[in-house]
């Protein structure tokens, strides 16, 4: 059985570890700094197992040493964001939380798989790589699941076919200047074209850069947590089951794409030792130039970084 900790017990945490339990094949440990709000929510969760059909085998406590030997660490600890706010305006505060945060895990499950979640999202898997010495394929951050399941949502609901056809793949950093690949999206192998105009696609993609800042501009004190705590429970799931599948994720680069020292959405092979593969696509110039200008604005992010 495997051992998932979620540290931060607030929405997105809440909802991964609501996740986490109905995947099964896990006791999930759900920490938050607040007295009493993960033992409450892990109550609340625990109770709805027998009704729902799902697993009990959860802890909720605000003392990091519950999490001791874990196999998969998921971070969501920090501040989300307001409305007018960048992701990047998280960066001081939450790097102070998400270093602490690394420090005690480093100490009590040195052999975990860091998922990362909490935002700035590439900087916070750079700070986090840097923090733990973990080596790279341990340190991982949730991104592209999020932004490429936003765009199949998307195309799903312009073209009235099943989400389950749809591939996406989304890449680049976590931010407005993320990099949807139409080239290598398609409808059960078709591509996008044969359904959807230009102007269509054009739309889609530029409202999958914008999708988190849409639910924050309606949510106003808060950001998502639904599909953000899916997308983290099927990368802890192809971990913890060593499935092999192909995700967008962010990892630090050596080289790949012409990339170094960033933390950076690729597609990568996810299984039991965390990242098993990064896999570099053939980019024409265009994509390759979307790319870079993403990494840029990842790097002007991590400029304000002090660890
Ligand atoms: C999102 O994209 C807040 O980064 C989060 O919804």
């Amino acid at each position: 059985m495997s051992k998932v900790s979620i540290i931060g017990a607030g929405f997105v945490g809440s909802t991964i570890a609501h996740w986490a339990l109905i995947s099964g094949g896990c006791q999930v440990v759900l920490v938050d700094v607040v007295e009493g709000l993960a033992r409450g929510k892990v109550l609340d969760l625990m109770q709805s197992g027998p009704i729902a059909g799902h697993s009990v085998d959860a802890i909720g406590t605000s003392d990091m040493a519950e999490t001791a030997n874990s196999d998969i660490v998921v971070v969501t600890a920090g501040v989300a964001r307001k409305p007018g706010m960048s992701r990047e305006d998280l960066v001081q505060v939450n790097a102070g939380i998400v270093g602490g945060v690394v420090e005690q895990i480093v100490k009590l499950s040195p052999n975990a798989i860091l998922l990362m979640m909490t935002n700035p999202l590439d900087t916070m898997t750079y700070l986090a790589l840097k923090k733990s010495g973990f080596p790279r394929a341990r340190v991982i951050g949730q991104a592209g699941v999020l932004d490429s399941g936003r765009m199949r949502a998307f195309i799903a609901l312009e073209t009235g076919i099943s989400p389950e056809n749809i591939h996406t793949t989304v890449l680049g950093g976590h931010g407005d200047e993320m990099v949807p690949l139409v080239r290598y999206s398609n409808i059960a192998g078709v591509p996008l074209a044969y359904f959807l105009t230009d102007e269509q696609i054009a739309q889609i993609v530029a409202r999958t850069r914008d999708a988190g800042a849409e639910i924050v501009r309606y949510l106003k004190t808060g950001s998502a947590y639904y599909a953000p705590g899916a997308a983290a429970c099927r990368m802890a799931q192809a971990i913890i089951k060593n499935t092999h599948e192909i995700y967008p994720a962010a990892v630090y680069l050596q080289g790949e794409y012409g990339l170094r020292d960033i933390c950076f959405g690729v597609p990568v092979i996810l299984g039991k030792n965390g990242v098993e593969r990064i896999i570099e696509l053939d980019l024409n110039e265009a994509e390759r130039a979307a790319l870079m200008r993403s990494a840029d604005s990842i790097r002007s992010t991590m400029a304000h970084l002090r660890y």
